[in-house]
């Protein structure tokens, strides 16, 4: 017998503490250990037939998700339940979607995909691959803010700004919509997201404004 492997059982039979308490030896832990360590953390999709097709399964683990963000291609491994959001604001560094109620509720999470407002909190990060996601960074104009963006500070639309990127998010799909929109059109577009502050006002003049080119509200009020 080679005296590795008599050193290696006298040390199981002793309870030494090199052993690992379960009976593995601190050499066959260190052998385990390079076999785990071997195992990619990323696996692709295991096939499985479903309704007479086969679907792809993806995870538990993580795979490898590509998003197209403000027109730049985003990579990660992530697990297949992380939400856009998470993946936006977490591993892109994208901030500007704001995390609030995490429960498709509140709207501060909203971006465009494919041009049409969504709660971020709640798509899947793996099933917005193939789409165009545009968050509020994404509407800045080189160096300049687009002017949905400008109209919401001359019109004082907002306080805390917790509610701000959702709501000028879907303000850009409003108009994108409906160039200019009755105020029915308004409070229908907006209705997806909540201002705790009530910043109501201020914001409808900042569409008021976008679409039109009208006065700031604050101005107005003034007679200016
Ligand atoms: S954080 Fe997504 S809807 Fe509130
Ligand atoms: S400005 Fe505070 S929630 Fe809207």
């Amino acid at each position: 017998m080679l005296k590795e492997d008599s050193r290696d059982k006298q040390e199981i039979i002793s309870g030494d503490s090199n052993t690992a308490g379960s009976g593995v030896s601190r050499r066959e832990f260190l052998k385990l250990g390079a076999v785990t360590v071997a195992v990619p953390a990323v696996v692709g999709p295991r096939m499985v037939q479903a309704g007479g097709a086969e679907v792809p399964v993806h995870g538990p683990g993580r795979v490898p998700v590509t998003l197209t963000v403000n027109g730049k291609r985003y990579q990660a491994d992530l697990e297949p339940r992380v939400t856009l959001l998470d993946a936006l604001r977490d591993r892109f560094d994208l901030t500007g979607s704001k995390r609030v109620c995490d429960r498709g509720e509140c709207g501060a999470c909203t971006v465009l995909m494919d041009g049409k407002s969504v709660y971020a909190c709640s798509v899947l990060a793996i099933d917005a691959q193939g789409h165009q996601i545009t968050t509020v960074e994404g509407l800045m104009q080189a160096d300049r803010l687009h002017p949905i963006q400008q109209a919401f500070i001359d019109n004082d639309a907002q306080q805390c700004g917790f509610c701000t990127p959702g709501f000028i998010v879907a303000s850009k799909a409003l108009l994108d919509r409906h160039p200019r929109p009755t105020p029915e059109q308004v409070v229908k577009g907006l209705s997806g997201n909540f201002c705790r502050c009530g910043t109501y006002f201020g914001m409808r003049g900042a569409i008021a404004q976008a679409a039109g080119g009208a006065k700031p509200a604050a101005a107005a009020r003034k007679g200016a």
